[in-house]
């Protein structure tokens, strides 16, 4: 059995079922005891250390802070290459960029290479956890769950379903990808911390038959998620009111096809017609809120207040290739914003809530990560108060841990994650790149 301690400030939303809500965690001086990659004790230093065994390693986090590890809700493998591709909105930057870039992740050799590279930058950047797009091609499900299984990343992702309006190559009867995603689900769901998503890409690059079979999928495996894209832009919503001329609105030409339920992550929701999103907190749905994507685009404001009032879960997305960033504290500045300019303010601890117990929950996952508390898996990461100059200054006049926190969120990024932690491991962060630099 390996057993380890970490010592420091500790921060965490945790369930508070007394509460039927979720409740803040504090410690200052805290300690969180792993053993086998589970937490199994989180508290004051002052009444658990010591009841330790000396036998157990004690590491001190100072001038940081330890919280769960971020979950990124919504972000697309194939596109971290085209990451800040400018000038268009979304369907013309599709064409432009996003189409060209996925259709290199046909070589298979290509996204081998590639998804190291991309697990390592979430991991750099304090996600541990996250709902994937991948590309059309099965060998980018392939690569993404063999390099993301010996991470042993939690993770969830699926192929794209698209037969119609995108290049050729990157197209497939809806018959063909029903049938590749089911062979992905039977190779990969449930293989260690992988999960899948059935991920029929929109409803303009759907036909009603791949949309129906995304949904047939859904109800036939009792735990994968679905995850698309509903409501982002005018112009997409005006395609879709072409293409489904007999559905009510965006959001019916979903639901006639069975793809929405509790399962279900909607990426976006900028512009819902009147009604949506009622319907989709009925549904038990989830939204996955992407504010830089949005900003990036120039797609709008989503309507952050109305989303949490109507009691849906929200998770925060990065993404990436239409966010700027896949840092997480990035995303919850421009979360910070884009609900600022509609008058909501969004305290620090609401955004850390939705970039880790949110987003656990948004995924079904929330009974393994996203909180610090025994029982869960020890993902987390240490997020550090001297993580540049400004921060530094900033935090010197910080008066209690809200405000440190919120410091982090507006001016964080991958600078500000010193350690990260996956099953009580150190993977990643910018204290664990240095020791493996310095190592022979
Ligand atoms: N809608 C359909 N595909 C995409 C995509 O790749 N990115 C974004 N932001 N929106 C989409
Ligand atoms: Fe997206």
């Amino acid at each position: 059995m390996s057993a380890s301690a970490h010592r420091g400030e500790i921060f965490t939303l945790t369930d508070d079922p007394a509460k039927g809500a979720e409740a803040t965690v504090y410690h200052a001086d805290g300690v969180m005891v792993i053993e086998d990659g589970l937490i199994t004790a989180c508290g004051a230093w002052d009444i658990l250390g010591p009841t330790l065994s000396p036998d157990i390693p004690v590491t001190h986090h100072k001038n940081g802070v330890m919280v769960p590890g971020f979950v990124d809700a919504h972000v697309h493998f194939p596109q971290l290459s085209m990451i800040a591709s400018p000038g268009k909105q979304l369907m013309d930057w599709l064409k432009s960029y996003t189409f060209p870039a996925e259709e290199a992740f046909a070589d298979p050799e290509y996204c081998k290479a590639a998804a190291p590279v991309f697990l390592d930058a979430l991991l750099a950047h304090g996600t541990t956890s996250a709902l994937v797009f991948a590309s059309v091609h099965e060998q980018s499900v392939e690569a993404l769950f063999e390099a993301a299984h010996a991470r042993n990343m939690r993770l969830v992702a699926g192929k794209v379903l698209m037969d119609r309006d995108a290049p050729d190559a990157l197209l497939e009867p809806a018959e063909e990808g029903y049938r590749k995603s089911k062979a992905l689900i039977e190779r990969w769901h449930g293989k260690g911390r992988l999960g899948y998503a059935v991920t029929p890409r929109f409803a303009p690059t759907c036909s009603k038959e791949s949309l129906q079979s995304a949904g047939r999928l859904l109800a036939e495996y009792p735990d994968i998620l679905l995850q698309t894209h509903l409501s982002e832009n005018h112009a997409e919503i005006a395609r879709v009111a072409e293409l489904f001329p007999d559905a009510d609105d965006y959001l019916d030409v979903y639901e006639q096809s069975g793809m929405v339920g509790d399962r279900s992550v909607f990426a976006h929701c900028v512009h819902l017609e009147e009604g949506a999103l009622s319907r989709l907190a009925k549904a038990r749905s989830s939204i996955a809120f992407c504010p830089s994507s949005n900003l990036f685009l120039g797609s709008g404001l989503m309507d952050y207040e109305a989303a949490r009032k109507a009691g849906i879960e929200i998770g925060l997305g990065s993404d990436v290739g239409a966010g700027t960033s896949l840092s997480l504290l990035a995303t919850m500045s421009e979360a910070y914003k884009v609900a600022h300019i509609k008058g909501t303010v969004i305290a620090a601890e609401q955004a850390f809530y939705h970039a880790t117990l949110g987003g656990a929950r948004a995924l079904h996952m929330a009974d393994r990560v996203g909180s610090l508390k025994p029982g869960m898996e020890a993902d987390f990461l240490v997020l550090d108060y001297a993580a540049t100059p400004v921060i530094a200054g900033r935090m010197a006049v910080a008066r209690d841990v809200m405000e440190r926190l919120f410091v982090l969120m507006m001016l964080g990024d991958d600078r500000a994650v010193r350690h990260v932690y996956l099953a009580g491991k150190p993977v990643a962060g910018h204290a664990f790149a240095a020791t493996q630099q310095a190592a022979p």
